[in-house]
């Protein structure tokens, strides 16, 4: 078999300029296309991102007996010929994601099989919320470590309520799932309120579900099954929205990236206009382009509508630009600063800053443990001139992250691991060569 090299050559320095389309949001489509599993007959989904979780998500679908059919940009999914409810430990243990197909597979055998999910390396990203929902809605589950397997069994329909003890934003998509078909009504409460979920509660009450969104809390009335009318198109990708804007403010340049919602996007917009950077929304979408110098910003991430942890790391390469001390305090997600060694190699000047959380159990969305040292936040020091390198992706986001910086940067770099990024960006080359970048694939 011929090896394929896994990088990114990337001459930077230019003002990249000009649009970008942005393509379906992944997190929006990894969901949609296992809850079409929970529909009687064939569903189609448009606007599917052409990425690497997508194609093994396909893969995994099929290897559970599903038929698919893909053409540019859309999905047709058949489930009727589903075939087992055991998920293949090598393809379904490679994406977080399969943990979702408890809902269907248990729907429709009422037993599911399904190996420890894996997923992007930031942080130990447990699945006890999503495990501790299904038990309070009925489900029987018990985790076998000799053979890697979850197991789950169901008879009858799921009924009862559950509290999220902290939010989780697949925890809440898998629990609406699952709910579906329950008897009566099930109410979830201390819900996420990622818009990427309400996206997915449009498809499946477009289907016949009958979802209902209140704060933080959502009311699924159990129907007796879905069927889908007109296909259902997914929404934009604001995180590689992030990433173009970013692109265009760094380097000087001036992108506009094609439309999203106001209250998906404005804080992010928000957080460009502080520090200095333009930005206006024109009759194409957001148009972002450098204005002068930049100024330094303090950056806590949030779950919705606060600043998105899929933001920090392309936006710490921004702030490498700005002028005074920048901070970035992680809540979100235990590991999600790989991307600073990378960009110390290129002369960034960040330092780890962790300072004394009073609450810290409260404060973090993931399982703080008091015997484990944190590194949560850094302290960026700009403007510092990068230079160019050659660079390791650790994960998806990352990964942009070293992209921009070497586009920002003058001369050769070259990026290595690029596949990890091409599970969530698709048509990066493509769309930055438009933009008038020297990229290629080697
Ligand atoms: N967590 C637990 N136990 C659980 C569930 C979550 O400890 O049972 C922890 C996680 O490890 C994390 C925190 O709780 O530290 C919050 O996790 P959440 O469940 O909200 O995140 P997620 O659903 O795993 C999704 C996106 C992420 C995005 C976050 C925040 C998908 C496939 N992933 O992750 O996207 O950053 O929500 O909105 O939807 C990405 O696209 O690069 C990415 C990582």
């Amino acid at each position: 078999m011929k090896t394929m090299e896994d990088a990114y050559v990337i001459r930077g320095g230019k003002p990249l300029k000009g649009f970008v389309q942005l393509s379906g949001a992944k997190n929006v489509a990894l969901k949609t296309v296992i809850a079409a599993l929970l529909f009687k007959g064939p569903v189609e989904l448009h606007n599917i991102p052409e990425i690497r979780d997508i194609d093994e998500l396909i893969h995994l679908l099929e290897l559970l007996g599903a038929k698919t059919e893909r053409t540019e940009g859309s999905l047709r999914i058949d489930a009727t010929t589903l075939s087992t409810h055991e998920v293949d430990m090598l393809h379904g243990s490679k994406i977080r994601t399969s943990f979702l197909l408890f809902a269907p597979l248990l729907y429709r055998f009422g037993k599911a099989s399904i190996p420890n999910p894996g997923g992007c390396r930031i942080g130990a990203r447990p699945i006890d919320r999503i495990v501790n929902g299904m038990k309070n809605l009925g489900v029987k589950v018990n985790y076998e470590s000799e053979t890697g397997y979850y197991n789950a069994t169901l008879s009858g329909k799921p009924k009862g309520n559950y509290v999220f003890e902290k939010p989780s934003h697949t925890g809440t998509e898998f629990m609406i799932m699952l709910s579906v078909f329950c008897e009566g009504v099930t109410k979830i409460e201390n819900a996420a309120l990622e818009p990427e979920i309400d996206d997915l509660i449009a498809f499946l009450n477009e289907g016949g579900a009958k979802i209902k969104r209140e704060g933080t809390s959502i009311l699924v009335t159990g129907v007796e099954s879905l069927s889908q009318k007109k296909p259902y198109k997914i929404m934009a990708d604001r995180n590689e929205a992030v990433t173009y804007a970013i692109l265009g403010l760094i380097t000087g340049g001036d992108v506009t990236v094609s439309f999203v919602a106001d209250s998906e996007f404005m804080t992010f917009v928000s957080a460009v206009k502080q520090v200095g950077g333009g930005v206006e929304k024109t009759d194409k979408g957001w148009r972002f382009f450098a204005k002068g110098p930049l100024s330094a910003s303090q950056i806590v991430t949030d779950a919705h509508p606060g600043f998105m942890t899929d933001w920090q790391p392309n936006w710490a390469v921004l702030m490498t630009q700005a002028m005074g001390v920048s901070t970035i305090h992680e809540r979100v997600f235990e590991n999600r600063f790989a991307y600073v060694a990378e960009l110390q190699k290129l002369g960034a000047r960040i330092e780890f800053d962790m300072k004394k959380i009073e609450n810290p159990k409260d404060y973090y969305f993931f399982n703080y443990d008091d015997k484990k040292e944190y590194k949560q936040a850094i302290k960026i020091f700009g403007p510092q001139k990068l230079h160019n390198g050659v660079l390791t992706v650790s994960d998806l986001r990352a990964g942009a992250t070293l992209a921009i910086a070497a586009l920002l940067t003058q001369g050769e770099s070259v990026v290595n691991g690029v596949s990890i990024m091409e599970r969530g960006y698709e048509k990066f080359i493509e769309k930055v060569i438009n933009l008038g970048g020297d990229i290629k694939r080697l």
